[in-house]
């Protein structure tokens, strides 16, 4: 999507963006009688559109709603007005919109141009036989009259916009596609030439470190495992802020299989990994004023006869032992492996990890919110603030002594899975056993937020690209505000 700073458009479509009951000023007995019998009020994301013929030429108004002017939900509301606009002129045939900036502040319009470039985004790679009419037209956004600062809001924006797409591109490709080696390869491609600094860690490496887990997962799978680590240093600091994803590029189960049904999903089980490559590059994008240590573990999960065996023991990098009950609980596996690494490597202000780890955080919180466990509040709230102000919403639960215990195991330090009941909150006290104590730690378990069966706010049904917003946000808010 080109987008350009004008002052005045010839484009036949045409938007303005209006507020909750207030129509444009000027407009003519037609459009205003037109928009009352649609009952277009200005609500946020809701469109009227109006076809008027003069001077020979017939043009095309789209009035879209923001709500109501001051109210604290006015970013989003600008941003569903831009993907209102994406979803009905993405496709239309039309190929240029004129965006009418009058009367709207620097940071709105940037919202307005986020919420279209976002909602429009689509991965059309794959499909050879797309009906014309069918094929997205809309190339080019033209921004008449905008306020000063408008065009350098958009470029703090389109960092963001850059990152989320990033992450939705890693999820939607599929697992014969993306698998350890060639996410590496495309982190390497998009990151070329930002100033993150890359480091890769081959089995070799791996084996010579001690990472047992995160190996035992890559044994069924031809693909090599790889650790992959980005660090961005937008600041001097000695304690960089560090981001962990599991990247499990395809999840089959392993010897304990998953049926059938739904498995394909299981291709974007790297979605946390996608998050953190995808926050990487926007903050180096938007030469964050940062330090900031992205790590994510790239592994496939697969059964043959290589592959690990329930009830096999592993050791992992920290020393500790664990008994593998489930080959399916083997996020668990590769993430202990990639904390462990973190804290051997650099002390860390704070850890967050990213993964889709259980189905059971699907059913706790369905699609609304990505679940968090903390052992420090001050980083637990600053989180939630940041998923309240960048709409990537957490909802906080519990870690505690007796969920621990459920994970102890009769023959090594602890068991990859606990009771059926619980069964996010122990994976988390799994997690937080390889957490050195001091260090604040945050797991966030986003397994129903990576994915979307509907059209939701600035995304179509597909990769939402979740977790890239809220990390950015966290690092405005916390490091750089
Ligand atoms: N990747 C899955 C979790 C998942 C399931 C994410 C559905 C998104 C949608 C994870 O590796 C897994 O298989 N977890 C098991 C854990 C169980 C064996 C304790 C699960 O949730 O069933
Ligand atoms: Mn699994
Ligand atoms: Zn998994």
């Amino acid at each position: 999507m080109d987008i350009q700073f004008v002052t005045a458009s010839s484009a036949r479509l045409q938007a303005r963006i209006v507020d909750a009951g207030a129509m444009p000023p000027g407009a003519d007995a037609a459009l205003s009688e037109g928009a009352r019998a649609s009952r277009f009020a200005g609500k946020p994301g809701q469109l009227f559109e109006h076809f008027s013929g003069g001077e020979g030429a017939v043009s095309r108004l789209a009035l879209v709603g923001a709500g109501e002017a001051g109210t604290k939900a006015r970013q989003r509301h600008m941003e569903q007005a831009g993907a209102a606009l994406a979803a009905k002129y993405g496709a239309s045939g039309e190929a240029v919109l004129a965006l009418d900036g009058a009367g709207l502040a620097a940071d709105e319009v940037a919202a307005v141009l986020l919420g279209l470039r976002l909602r429009s985004w689509r991965y059309d790679l794959y499909r050879t036989r797309l009906p014309d009419d069918q094929k997205p037209s809309l190339t080019r956004i033209e921004v008449v009259g905008a306020a000063d600062g408008a065009a350098a809001a958009w470029e703090q924006a389109s960092a963001v916009a850059e990152g989320v797409e990033f992450a939705r591109e890693l999820v939607t490709e599929p697992g014969n596609v993306i698998y350890p080696e060639s996410f590496v390869a495309r982190a390497q491609a998009r990151l070329a030439g930002t100033g993150v600094e890359i480091e890769v860690l081959d089995v070799a490496a791996m084996q010579a470190l001690g990472m047992g887990a995160l190996l035992g997962v890559a044994h069924g799978s031809i693909r090599a495992p790889r650790l992959l680590a980005m660090r961005w240093k937008g600041t001097k600091a000695d304690k960089p802020t560090v981001f962990v994803g599991k990247g499990v590029t395809f999840d089959t189960g392993g010897i304990s299989l998953k049926p059938p049904a739904g498995m394909e999903d299981m291709k974007w089980d790297m979605g946390g990994a996608a998050a953190v490559a995808g926050t990487m590059l926007t903050l180096a994008r938007r030469k964050a004023r940062a330090d900031v240590l992205g790590v994510v573990g790239l592994v496939e999960n697969m059964p043959d006869g290589g592959a690990q065996r329930p009830g096999d023991v592993v050791t992992s990098m920290s020393g500790q032992t664990i008994e593998v009950i489930n080959t399916d609980a083997e996020g668990r596996l590769v993430l202990c492996d990639c904390l462990t690494w973190v804290q051997k490597q650099v002390s860390p202000a704070a850890i967050v990890d990213l993964a889709t780890l259980t189905g059971a955080m699907i059913i706790t919180l369905g699609h609304e919110h990505g679940g968090i466990f903390a052992n420090d509040e001050d980083l637990a709230d600053a989180l939630l603030g940041a998923g309240k102000a960048s709409g990537d919403k957490l909802w906080r639960l519990p870690l505690g002594k007796a969920y621990d215990k459920l994970i102890d195991s009769p023959i090594a330090d602890m068991k990859n899975v606990g009771p059926r009941e619980g069964g996010s909150i122990t994976a988390a006290q799994f997690l937080q056993r390889f957490v050195e104590k001091g260090t604040p730690w945050a797991h966030l378990d986003i397994a129903g937020m990576v994915w979307a069966a509907k059209p939701g706010h600035s995304w179509d049904k597909g990769a939402t690209g979740y977790g890239v917003r809220l990390l950015d946000q966290y690092v405005r808010a916390t490091l750089e505000g």
